[in-house]
C-alpha cells in the first residue's frame, strides 16, 4: 500500500515535471479579432457595386480572443468556399508570429488581413479564370516582400492596401486588369526604391496614391493616366528631389506638394509644378 503511495506520488512527480517546465517558457499567445460573413447563396458569380449579402441567406461571425501560433494559422485556414468578407485585425506585437494565406478565387469580397504575421500571401489559380468577386485586399502590417504573381488575376479590386510590409519595388502593370476599377492603392511604410510602370494603362477611377515613407529616390508619372486623382502622399521618401513627367495639368485634383516637406524636393523643379 505504501509503495503504491510511492509510486503514485513519483508518478505525479514525473507527469508534473513536464508541465511546470512549460509554464517556466510560456507558449506565446497572439491577439485576433475577426469578423466572418457565410454566404450559402452563391448562384452570382461577380461582384458588383451595391452587393450586400443576403440577410437571408447569410451569417456573420466575430470572434476576439487570444491564440497560440497554430491556432492563429487555423483561423486564416478558414474554409473560403462560401465566405464573402473576412476582417482580422490584431493588436499584438506580431514579430514571432509567421502566417501564410492563399486567396482562392472566385470566393471572397472582402479580405483584410491587418497585423496577422503574414509572409506570404498566394493566389490559388490553376487554371485560366480570372477573379472577379474581390474588390477589397487590404494586408497592412505585416511582413510581405513581395506581390503574389497571380495579382494580375484580380480584376474588380477597389482597394489595395500593402501599407506597412516590406516591399522593395512595385510594377504598377501588374494591375492591368483592375486599373479601371481601382480606387485606393495604399503602399506607405514600405521600401519601396523602386514604383514603375512601362506601359500606359488608364486607372480612370483612381483617386488615393499612396507611397509615403518609402525610399524612392527617383520617380517617373510619365506613364501615368489618372484623371481622378485626388490624394497623392509622397512625403518621407528623403531622397526624392522630383518627379519626372509631373505637370498640375495631366493631375488637375492633386493640391500640390509641401515644399518644406520631408522629401529633398529641387526647389526650381518644385515651383514649376505648383
Ligand atoms: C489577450 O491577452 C492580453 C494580454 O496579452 C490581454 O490583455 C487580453 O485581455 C487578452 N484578450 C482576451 C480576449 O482574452
Ligand atoms: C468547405 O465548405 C464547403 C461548403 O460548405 C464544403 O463542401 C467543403 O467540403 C468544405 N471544405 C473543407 C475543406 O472543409
Ligand atoms: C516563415 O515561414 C516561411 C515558410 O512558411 C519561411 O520560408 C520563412 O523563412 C519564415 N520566416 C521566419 C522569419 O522564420
Ligand atoms: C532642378 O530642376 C530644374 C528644373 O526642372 C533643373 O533644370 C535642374 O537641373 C534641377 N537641379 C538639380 C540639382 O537637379
Amino acid at each position: 500500500m505504501t509503495l503504491l503511495w510511492f509510486y503514485g506520488l513519483l508518478l505525479g512527480v514525473c507527469l508534473y515535471m513536464p508541465s511546470s517546465e512549460t509554464k517556466s517558457h510560456p507558449v506565446q499567445m497572439f491577439h485576433y479579432d475577426y469578423s466572418r460573413i457565410q454566404e450559402t447563396e452563391q448562384a452570382w458569380k461577380c461582384w458588383k457595386e451595391g452587393y450586400r449579402p443576403s440577410p437571408v441567406t447569410s451569417d456573420k461571425i466575430h470572434e476576439s480572443g487570444n491564440g497560440t501560433a497554430a491556432g492563429i494559422q487555423r483561423i486564416l485556414n478558414f474554409n473560403q468556399s462560401n465566405t464573402v468578407l473576412f476582417l482580422y485585425s490584431s493588436n499584438s506585437d506580431n514579430l514571432n508570429l509567421n502566417t501564410t494565406y492563399t486567396i482562392e478565387p472566385n470566393r471572397l469580397v472582402r479580405l483584410m488581413l491587418d497585423n496577422a504575421g503574414l509572409e506570404r500571401l498566394e493566389l490559388a489559380f490553376n487554371g485560366p479564370e480570372n477573379d472577379c468577386r474581390l474588390a477589397e485586399l487590404s494586408v497592412p502590417r505585416n511582413r510581405l516582400r513581395n506581390l503574389s504573381p497571380s495579382i494580375d488575376r484580380l480584376t474588380t479590386l477597389r482597394k489595395l492596401d500593402f501599407s506597412y510590409n516590406l516591399l522593395e519595388e512595385f510594377n504598377l502593370d501588374r494591375l492591368v486588369n483592375s486599373a479601371g476599377s481601382l480606387k485606393q492603392l495604399l503602399l506607405s511604410h514600405n521600401r519601396l526604391e523602386s514604383f514603375r510602370s512601362t506601359v500606359r494603362i488608364e486607372f480612370a477611377s483612381l483617386h488615393k496614391l499612396d507611397l509615403s515613407n518609402n525610399r524612392l529616390r527617383t520617380l517617373d508619372s510619365t506613364y501615368w493616366t489618372m484623371p481622378q486623382l485626388e490624394t497623392f502622399h509622397i512625403d518621407y521618401n528623403r531622397h526624392l528631389a522630383s518627379i519626372e513627367g509631373w505637370k498640375r495639368t495631366r493631375f488637375p485634383l492633386v493640391k500640390g506638394f509641401d515644399p518644406t516637406g520631408t522629401n529633398n524636393w529641387n526647389q526650381t523643379w518644385l515651383k514649376s509644378v505648383q
